[in-house]
């Protein structure tokens, strides 16, 4: 007999439908599985027969032959157990019906139990959107696809409740959780910037990096604060919408890292790769493409600490995704989109001593060692970070002192109210913050006065400003207004904003 039903892989975080037919007919032993299948489906053909075995249904070996359509795509993954065990099921008449609306998934334990899969989220979304109706999947995974509303989830713990459901003879409940309520579900985040001692400078920096979705570098001796300080800039940024929790979640279950416990991201991500980490592991990659780090912080924060030490090819590698927000993962069957919008905070010391620049201890290193140093940033990386600031290390008394300072959420405020006066200047232009300025939009969203004109002009001379820098300023400037509320940008903003530059490395 021939059977036939439906399943459903992720290329990326695109989701494809895959057919399985399955044809059992009487003849010498023979199992195939056909399809560009990988090892990974052909071991099916292994663990299939325990499962059914151990179910209380019978395998029977006979002539089988499983296909997976379209032919063309690569398949891959444990996840094709449950459907063709299931489809060898109905082709040998011991399930009598399966729904052409239905998608089956799930890894099969020798004893029949399923094993949670993969990237559930954005295949339940895709496949209820295609007009399916039902999924049988591993109970381990219904937390994670009860986000998804239109869809009837069979949430099983073994092969033998699916038997028994699709029989009619002991019905699986539908899985149900209460719509998630996102919106109460606030973003925690352990560090706050009433823990940081002093640091207005910095503290304000970081206010302006957030409001305006910029990309900031902080420069400053060892044990100035530059990771704490990073670690406290998540907390500053407005929470995610539902999308962005949904976007970001797709993400996250297609690298694996969603599972029963945490069905689904809700604070922005912080993602600090160590400088050793390859240019795959930044940029994604592999056969079936796996993000990396740049698609795990989108809509967050990707902090580069000791940024000078990561190689030129890990760098290299964030300048097109910096520019598109986007990564594109070729692969000789095809190339894979994923999302990579992200703020990049980068910490670095300013020389190889760290030294350079400190009131209290001398720097150490030569001329030579430190502009050699300093040409390691150099680059077209460095034309999108708009913020660039030194830190310098706490004084004494206000280290020992008793101190109060503005907690995160303080700051967040801020932030959240200068984020909407952009969203709503941005409306339909497709960028949504200050950061994102080309410059046609800056020549039309900032609108200076006579004053601030003046005060550039001056700047640009003295400071010998480069075309990139004069960008950059204007850039900031005109998030530094939105936080004051002004139209218009003053002389003042741009002060502030000439100030965001570092003083070593003055035009990069
Ligand atoms: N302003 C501050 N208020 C409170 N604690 C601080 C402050 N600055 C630094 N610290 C503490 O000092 C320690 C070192 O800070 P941190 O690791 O952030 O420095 P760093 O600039 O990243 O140094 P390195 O260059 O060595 O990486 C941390 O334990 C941090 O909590
Ligand atoms: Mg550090």
């Amino acid at each position: 007999m021939l059977s036939r039903l439906y399943t459903a892989t992720l290329i990326g975080l695109d989701c494809k439908i895959v057919e399985v037919e399955v044809d059992y007919r009487k003849g010498n032993s023979y199992f195939s599985i056909v399809g560009l299948a990988d090892k990974s489906i052909q071991e099916a053909r292994d663990r299939i027969p325990s499962a059914i075995r151990n179910s209380g249904a019978e395998f029977i070996p006979m002539q089988i032959v499983i296909n997976l359509a379209p032919a063309e795509l690569h398949k891959s993954g444990p996840s094709y157990d449950l459907p063709l065990a299931v489809g060898y099921l109905l082709a040998s008449d011991q399930i009598k019906e399966v729904s052409s609306k239905a998608i089956f998934i799930g890894e099969l334990a020798l004893n029949g139990d399923l094993r949670a899969v993969n990237g559930i989220l954005p295949i339940v979304d895709s496949v209820s959107r295609l007009g399916f109706t039902e999924v049988f999947l591993p109970k381990d995974n219904a937390e994670e696809a009860a986000n998804v509303s239109k869809i009837k989830i069979f949430a099983a713990s073994s092969i033998k409740e699916i038997i028994k459901h699709l029989n009619r003879e002991e019905f699986i409940d539908e899985y149900k959780v209460n719509p998630r309520d996102f919106s109460s579900q606030k973003g925690e985040n352990r560090y706050d910037f009433s823990s940081v001692r002093g640091q207005n400078f910095a503290k304000r920096a970081l206010e302006v990096t957030a409001a305006g979705g910029h990309n900031v570098l902080l420069s400053g001796s060892p044990g100035s604060g530059k990771t704490l300080l990073s670690k406290c800039f998540a907390g500053i940024l407005p929470e995610m919408t539902i999308e962005e929790k949904m976007e970001v979640t797709r993400i996250y279950s297609v690298a694996g890292l969603t599972n029963k416990k945490n069905p689904t991201v809700e604070t922005r991500p912080f993602r600090s790769p160590h400088h050793t980490s390859s240019q795959a592991a930044m940029v994604g990659g592999g056969t079936f493409p796996k993000p990396g780090e740049i698609s795990l912080s989108h809509r967050g924060v990707l902090f580069l600490d000791e940024f000078t030490e990561f190689t030129n090819m890990a760098l290299e590698a964030l300048r097109q995704p910096m520019e598109d927000r986007v990564v594109t993962i070729s692969r000789a069957n095809g190339s894979t989109t994923f999302p990579a919008n992200f703020i990049l905070v980068a910490a670095m010391n300013p020389c190889k001593c760290g030294y350079k620049g400190d009131p209290e201890k001398e720097c150490v290193c030569s001329q030579i060692e430190i502009s050699k140093y300093q040409k390691k940033l150099s680059g077209p990386i460095l034309d999108r970070i708009d913020l660039m600031i030194n830190v310098l290390k706490v004084k004494n008394e206000e280290l020992f002192s008793n101190f109060s300072a503005e907690n995160s959420l303080e700051i967040k405020k801020r932030v959240v109210s200068a984020r909407n006066i952009q969203l709503d200047r941005y409306k339909g232009l497709n960028i949504f913050s200050n950061a994102e300025m080309g410059q046609s939009e800056i020549g039309k969203f900032v609108e200076l006065t006579e004053s601030s004109q003046k005060l550039l002009r001056t700047a640009v001379d003295r400071l010998c400003l480069s075309a990139r820098s004069y960008f950059r300023v204007l850039r900031v400037a005109r998030t530094i207004a939105d936080l004051g509320g002004s139209e218009k940008v003053e002389e003042q903003h741009i002060g502030e904003a000439l100030s965001y530059r570092l003083s070593s490395a003055s035009d990069l």
